[in-house]
């Protein structure tokens, strides 16, 4: 049985947790998809830095070029963030009928549209499960679970880092900026954690979530955002003896063909569901006009949980490529993007 070959760019936070999960559970892995999946080569920016894992040092690379113009690679899995050089990457790889497996909600909210109509030209798969709440599966299930329905509200917590910030301050008084740096060493936080703090990481999933929940081509420029840097111990105090506790809340609403997208620290009464939504787990709610109403719950960060989403796009990439329907996704994603243009 030939091993599909997969390309890591990056080996942090979720790019170790891929390497743990595809070692730890490779045997139930290859079991699933009928051959034995290994990671050929790693991109790093150094590869002299002590690592957690025991990582094959021939496997290490810090040019990206090696691994995407590597023909026996099968998959990139790109786990390195940031958007301009890495869209490159994955435009090349595409272009050479690499399938993508992507974490980078950054990419996917800015050049989603113009990444996914590549994949359909060249019948390739780009699964992006991570990019938005970690470990809940919440992408498949928008696109898959609710193809029924007409989707009129999605709004839920959707950034790990501002909760655990927000849970810490609240339940143990604690100052913002030491939270923040302990989000940090969990590996919860973006390599810049303002896009964190200042909601831009929640506004960019929001984008991704209404733009396949709502079946329309929801731009980033059109989400209001507020972040929760101006959020004081004091508001959260005071909300506290009002009866709320103070979360950011993503919130998309469509009302026939007008959707309002927003992200801003918001007071939520402490009966409703999601005041109890601690630390780094996020919580979609979804409304649906058939299903009514709908709740995910899950870690939205850290190294296994996000991992668990990347290995089963992974896995979901093999199958397909095994049954020869690569580029399915791509061509449904597409298809949503033409429908908000006929609309128009
Ligand atoms: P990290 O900063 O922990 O890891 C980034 C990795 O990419 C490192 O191994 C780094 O190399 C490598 N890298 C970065 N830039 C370059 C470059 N220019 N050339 C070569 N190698 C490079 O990031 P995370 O693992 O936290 O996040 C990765 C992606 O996943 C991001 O898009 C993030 O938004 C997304 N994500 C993260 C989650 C999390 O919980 N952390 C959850 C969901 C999504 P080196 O090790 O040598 O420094
Ligand atoms: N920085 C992000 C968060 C990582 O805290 O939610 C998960 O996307």
């Amino acid at each position: 049985m030939k091993a599909v070959k997969v390309g890591l760019l990056g080996l942090g936070t979720v790019g170790t947790g891929v390497v743990r999960l595809v070692e730890g559970h490779q045997e139930d892995l290859s079991n699933q998809v009928g051959s034995p999946i290994s990671i050929a080569q790693i991109l790093v920016k150094d590869r002299g830095k002590s690592r957690s894992i025991a990582i094959d040092p021939a496997k290490l690379t810090e040019d990206p070029w090696e691994i995407v113009r590597n023909p026996e690679i099968d998959v990139i899995v790109e786990v390195m963030g940031g958007i301009g050089q890495t869209k490159e990457y994955i435009l090349e790889a595409l272009e050479l009928g690499k399938h993508i497996v992507t974490a980078n909600k950054d990419l996917m909210a800015l050049h989603g549209p113009e990444i996914l109509e590549k994949a359909r030209e060249k019948g390739c798969d780009v699964l992006y499960e991570a990019s938005v709440a970690g470990g809940i599966p919440i992408i498949r299930t928008l696109i898959e679970g609710f193809s029924s329905d007409r989707i009129t509200k999605i709004m839920g917590i959707v950034n790990g880092t501002t909760n655990y910030i927000l849970t810490k301050m609240s339940q143990e008084g604690a100052a913002y900026s030491e939270v923040l740096k302990e989000a940090q060493e969990l590996g919860y936080a973006e390599a810049d954690p303002t896009s964190d703090v200042e909601g831009l990481d929640a506004a960019r999933k929001m984008t991704i979530l209404s733009t396949l929940g709502f079946r329309s081509n929801v731009a980033l420029e059109n989400v209001s955002v507020k972040g929760i840097s101006s959020v004081s111990q004091e508001d959260i105090q005071y909300a506290k003896q009002l009866g709320y506790e103070v979360k950011l809340l993503g919130i998309a609403e469509r009302q026939d063909d007008l959707i309002s997208v927003s992200v801003q620290p918001t007071m939520i009464k402490r009966s409703h569901p999601i005041a109890s939504v601690n630390g780094v787990f996020n919580a979609v709610y979804v409304h649906g006009e058939a299903v009514g109403e709908t709740m995910f719950y899950g870690a939205g960060a850290g190294e296994l949980p996000t991992a668990t989403s990347v290995v089963a796009d992974l896995v979901a990439v093999v199958k397909n490529m095994k049954l020869g329907v690569n580029g399915r996704q791509a061509q449904l994603a597409y298809n949503v993007t033409k429908l908000k243009t006929d609309d128009q």
